[in-house]
């Protein structure tokens, strides 16, 4: 048993300094083996997706040396096999760019097909699509995407949806390709910027990242670089309705404003000050929330991975809100635990109709996955008395610290592992 326990009912006020982006460094850790130099990649977050796909990276020959919490120094000089195996996928989604980095450098890769969080269908489709532009043979065997190419070879390539990792998994391969490739109808999510900034660095052409047009025009190899990865929009996002969702004051640090402009706006929809400067964003919320309507789309619209968080906040609000979502076809599974507060949330298909309730009340949840379960820790801070989260394996996924985060801003939040921990930090917090 390792769970959150919670008191909720203080408003949180202060600083939180966030960390390196997680769906950035997991492209970026992935490029690093494309060079047969030394990589040091700094502001990697310590969180367990970035550790398994460090252990993924390990079981094929890549020498890891964590010089600190938040760096890494990796050698993939001496890679000895091209197979990762179904532990690693199983874990997380994302070890799917060494298919991309072990093609691109190799010409051969086999990775078991991705599981992560369960958030709805997602397939592969158009990673393979793009592999096979490329010149490279793609098939399914045993549970493995085996792909393998006598040489690769630029291509044009149109994205049927974006999708944030085919267009980063493209262009690890296209790198390292013969000659131009262009893919159109790319994301243009930061984390595709931070991934093309870092292999350019190492000596990659890639133009027209953050845009819907990525051209890369192949190199034969890529040399030795120091890269500091970009800070965590959702981390960030997240702390900022943690203000909003607690009627606190929070200025989160060491942002890019810019990457937090979906969320800002709405927030100020919602009532909330929000004052930003060069690196920090800080949200005020003084009064009850207002309704209104979010629809999730790929960067720069709201992202998919802030929809838990200002659900919840939208549950507090007054009036009625519409969330739709328009990216994952599973995720408001967090809206059942919710109901257990005393939320009114009707689930149509992709869309939720939230009608805004005055408070929640405590309640013991189960964090269904990552962001739904950072969610559903913010709904418990609002909700008077002792509540729990379980399953917070999810949340270790993708937040750093998150409780002693929380714990700085004045959360009454404690990390328990038996029944004996929850009844000492009831008796602590009275
Ligand atoms: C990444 C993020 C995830 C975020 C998502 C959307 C990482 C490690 N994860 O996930 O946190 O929620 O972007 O911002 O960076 N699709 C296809 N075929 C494919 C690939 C995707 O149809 O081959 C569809 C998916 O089903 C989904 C949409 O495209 O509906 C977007 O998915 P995608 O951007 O690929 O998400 P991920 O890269 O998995």
């Amino acid at each position: 048993m390792e769970q959150y326990a919670i008191k909720g009912g203080n408003p949180l006020v202060g600083e939180v300094e966030i960390g390196g982006a997680k769906n950035a460094a997991l492209g970026v850790l992935a490029a690093a083996i494309m060079t047969d130099d030394t990589v040091i990649v700094d502001n990697i977050p310590d969180v367990r997706d970035i550790n398994v796909l460090l252990n993924a990276m390990e079981s094929i020959g890549v020498v890891v040396n964590r010089i600190d919490r938040h760096t890494a120094k990796i050698n993939a000089s001496m890679i000895s096999a091209f197979v990762i195996e179904d532990e690693f996928i199983k874990k997380i989604r994302a070890s799917y760019y060494l298919l991309g980095a072990l093609l691109g450098k190799y010409k051969h890769a086999e990775v078991a097909l991705p599981g992560g969080c369960n958030i709805g269908s997602r397939k592969i489709d158009l990673h393979i699509k793009g592999f096979k532009a490329l010149g490279a043979e793609v098939k399914i065997e045993h549970g493995l995407i085996i792909a393998d190419a006598q040489r690769l070879k630029g291509a044009h390539i149109y994205l049927d949806t974006v999708s944030v990792g085919a267009t980063i998994n493209i262009m690890l391969a296209a790198a390292l390709a013969e000659g131009k490739t262009v893919i159109e109808n790319a994301a243009k999510e930061p984390h595709v910027v931070d991934v093309a900034n870092f292999l350019n660095s190492m000596g990659a052409n890639i133009k027209g990242a953050g845009t819907d047009v990525v051209r890369i025009t192949g190199v034969q190899k890529l040399h030795a670089s120091e890269y500091a990865i970009i800070p965590d929009q959702i981390e960030a996002g997240t702390f900022m309705l943690a203000a909003a969702i607690t009627k606190g004051d929070i200025t989160v640090k060491n942002v890019i404003p810019k990457h937090l402009e979906s969320t800002t706006a709405k927030l100020i929809e919602m009532g909330c000050q929000v004052e930003e400067s060069d690196d920090a964003v800080r949200v005020v919320a003084s009064r009850r929330l207002e309704s209104t309507q979010v629809k999730t789309l790929p960067y720069p619209g709201f992202p998919t991975d802030m929809q838990p968080q200002i659900s919840v906040a939208l549950a507090l609000a007054n009036g009625t809100s519409i969330v739709t979502e328009s990216i994952f076809d599973n995720r408001f599974k967090y809206v059942d635990e919710l109901a257990k507060m005393g939320s009114n949330i009707k689930v149509e298909s992709n869309t939720a109709i939230i009608e805004g309730v005055s408070h929640f009340t405590s309640a013991d949840l189960t964090a269904p996955d990552l962001r739904a379960g950072a969610a559903l820790v913010l709904a418990c801070l609002t909700a008077d008395g002792f509540s729990t989260v379980d399953d917070i394996k999810y949340i270790e996924r993708g937040y750093e610290d998150f409780h002693i985060k929380l714990q700085s801003l004045g959360a009454q939040i404690d990390k328990v592992m038996s029944e004996k921990d929850l009844q000492k930090f009831k008796l602590k917090v009275g």
